[in-house]
């Protein structure tokens, strides 16, 4: 009688999660599994794309896409997380 092969139990899926960036003057980078559309519910192709920059400013010739003009033009604005309230949470 042959040994027999037991596999192990697969390990569950698990999706790797999103992560989104805001770069200093700069746009949104957005990495992980990303479904891009619009209104209508028409997606962009992103094939084989593991990250893609979203304009933050208003200025891409590439909307939704970041084209670089930000930087061109100087557009400045910061984004950083606001401290919670203490009061506020009680
Ligand atoms: S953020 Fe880069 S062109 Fe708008």
């Amino acid at each position: 009688m042959a040994d027999e092969v037991i596999a192990e139990p697969a390990a569950p899926a698990v999706s790797p999660a999103v992560k989104i960036t805001v770069r200093p003057n700069g746009p949104f980078r957005v990495e992980g599994p990303i479904e891009l559309v619009d209104v209508n519910g028409n997606g962009w192709d992103l094939t084989d794309k593991p990250a893609i920059s979203l304009c933050r400013c208003g200025l891409s010739s590439k909307r939704p896409f970041c084209d670089g003009t930000h930087g061109r033009e100087g557009w400045k604005c910061d984004a950083t997380p606001i401290p919670a309230d203490p009061i506020a949470q009680g």
